[in-house]
């Protein structure tokens, strides 16, 4: 074996860039993102990092917390492991120089967000996710270790005889097919919030980690849980920007548009109910009402204090016309986080030798049916960390570790109008706002689950027809991520946690994780393989 293995990171949020940094003192690594280094959903990320930073707060509550917002579906080992080793973390954080919000006195500034019984949330304003990632940015770019490849889409998995040695990918600049051999391939390829109408993620949040790992027969957990931020602001032109939980956890309050507050009536914490209990109220009322949002009332704050704390809210909704201290900001629910994902231990081993996976595209058992608040950068931090610990053991067997160009200019050249066409990703997110969205009914889940193989067959008669076209791998991975999520909606005949069923009100009384189906197709790299002409 090579003294120093060669790693590949897919994937380049917190978990990845930490992951790769913590890595890289013993290994080699390459890291890959589909865009720029710095487009992530961590990026987008605005509350903070749970963890007990404070004298009066403890692990047992954040354990039972993290518990009671999982709805009977956390494991409880993972979940005291993962909030264990979350102040450690911050320390190390704080130890290496990052600067978060921090009270006149110096101490740390926590703030709350719904479903935590205590303030615990770390942050650096209200940009947590941007400031930590242009930090390991400057660190990942500086490092001798670390190779990074920018606007590289990784195609399928290079998985033999169920041992992962690495990845196919696409350099989209230079459109060249590249084999990256390594010894362990680590996914931290985040959710896939971005195949909903409504959601609070980038565009590129597809489902990619997903959607690869399941065609290369990883096991797969807890897709139904989609779990919808209760607060985006509203916009009749599409996607905005997420209103922070934590505004709730300062004082503002969920109302409607005659200023009547209703979280009362739904759960004790109000506007700070765990989110999938906000979310359900505020379809229904906007549903019972007739009206296309509800509001969030901030007019209790003055212009300076919200200015001072939440400088990027405010700012944004001035740039959208509302001035939050004089007026409410109209809100509805939007897709935000996975709590399901692929199968993996707290060290991010999976079912596959050789494959790791952290962060959002894994499934542990920390967020059961629904996550609380701020534990998915906890979880990215700690996860990232405990497999930088364990890679030695996760490393398997390569003879060859250098990297195979081929040159596949597409098989047919085609124009951008001609991409939207053949993918047209809105009538997928709107499909999957209507059939599974926030309220799940059996017909609709159906209905979609029948429809979505058809659209998949298409996608692979377009690789066979144009080639493999990033733009059609992406939306490959959106429709096979849709059809997982559909699926096990459809099996849970229950509501819990983050899955509303209407046909299903009721919990069932022992509730256990779902595993999704087994992949039965060929890998996208095969479907393109066969189109080469043999010599
Ligand atoms: C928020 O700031 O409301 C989002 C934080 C999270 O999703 O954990």
């Amino acid at each position: 074996m090579n003294p120093r293995p060669h790693i590949l990171v897919v994937g380049s949020g917190l978990a990845g860039m930490y992951y790769a940094l913590k890595v890289s003192s013993e290994a080699n690594v390459t890291l890959v993102c589909k865009n720029q280094l710095f487009d992530s959903n961590t990026f987008w990320a605005q509350g903070g990092i749970a963890s007990v930073m404070k004298e009066d707060d403890s692990i047992e509550k954040h354990i039972a917390d993290t518990i009671e917002a999982g709805d009977g579906l956390c494991d409880l080992n993972v979940v005291t492991e993962l909030l264990s080793k979350a102040p450690k973390v911050i320390e190390q954080l704080l130890h290496d120089g990052f600067n978060f919000t921090r009270n006149a006195d110096g101490t740390l500034n926590l703030s709350r967000e719904g479903g935590h019984s205590e303030a615990r949330v770390v942050h650096a304003q209200d940009r947590t996710g941007e400031y930590l990632i242009k930090n390991l940015t400057e660190k990942i770019k500086a490092h001798p270790q670390i190779t990074v490849l920018e606007n590289t889409q990784v195609v399928d998995l290079y998985v033999n005889e169920n041992i992962c040695t690495g990845a196919w990918a696409i350099n989209k600049t230079s459109n060249e097919l590249i084999l990256i051999r390594a010894n362990l391939t680590v996914l931290a390829t985040g959710g896939a919030g971005g195949i909903f109408k409504k959601n609070t993620n980038p565009a590129g949040a597809t489902g990619d980690g997903y959607a690869m790992a399941w065609r290369a027969g990883a096991l797969l957990s807890n897709m139904e849980f989609v779990q919808f931020h209760p607060t985006m602001f509203y916009s009749k032109n599409g996607n905005s920007f997420l209103i922070s939980e934590t505004l709730r956890g300062y004082g503002a309050e969920l109302k409607l548009p005659n200023g009547d507050s209703f979280m009362q009536h739904y759960h004790k914490l109000g506007s700070l109910a765990p989110r999938d209990i906000i979310s359900k109220a505020i379809a229904e009322q906007m549903q019972l009402n007739h009206i296309p949002c509800v509001y969030l009332d901030t007019t209790v704050f003055s212009e300076a204090e919200l200015q001072g704390k939440f400088p990027y809210i405010f700012g944004q909704c001035i740039k959208h016309g509302i001035n939050p201290s004089r007026q409410m900001i109209p809100v509805v629910p939007a897709a935000h986080y996975f709590c399901g994902g692929i199968l993996a231990d707290t060290s991010g081993k999976t079912s596959i030798p050789g494959l790791a996976v952290i962060g959002e595209s894994a499934c542990t058992g920390l967020h059961g049916a629904n996550r609380l608040a701020s534990n998915s950068l906890l979880e990215a931090l700690v996860m990232a960390d405990n497999c930088s610990k364990q890679t030695l053991q996760y490393l398997v067997d390569l003879e060859y570790t250098g990297e195979k160009f081929l040159n596949i200019a597409p098989v047919n050249l085609v124009s951008d109008e001609q991409i939207q066409k053949i993918t047209n990703p809105a009538e997928l997110q709107n499909m999957m706002w209507h059939f599974c969205g926030i309220i799940r009914t059996e017909s609709l889940l159906k209905l979609f689950k029948n429809i979505l193989p058809e659209q998949i067959k298409e996608v692979k008669n377009n690789i066979r027809e144009y080639g493999l076209l990033p733009a059609l791998i992406e939306q490959m991975n959106r429709l096979q991520t849709a059809f997982l999520v559909t699926d096990a909606a459809w099996k849970r005949k229950e509501s819990r946690g983050c899955h509303l069923y209407k046909n299903y009100p009721l919990k069932l009384s022992a509730g256990a994780k779902s595993i999704s189906i087994p992949y039965d197709g060929e890998q996208l790299i095969h479907i393109f393989e066969e189109t080469i002409p043999q010599k």
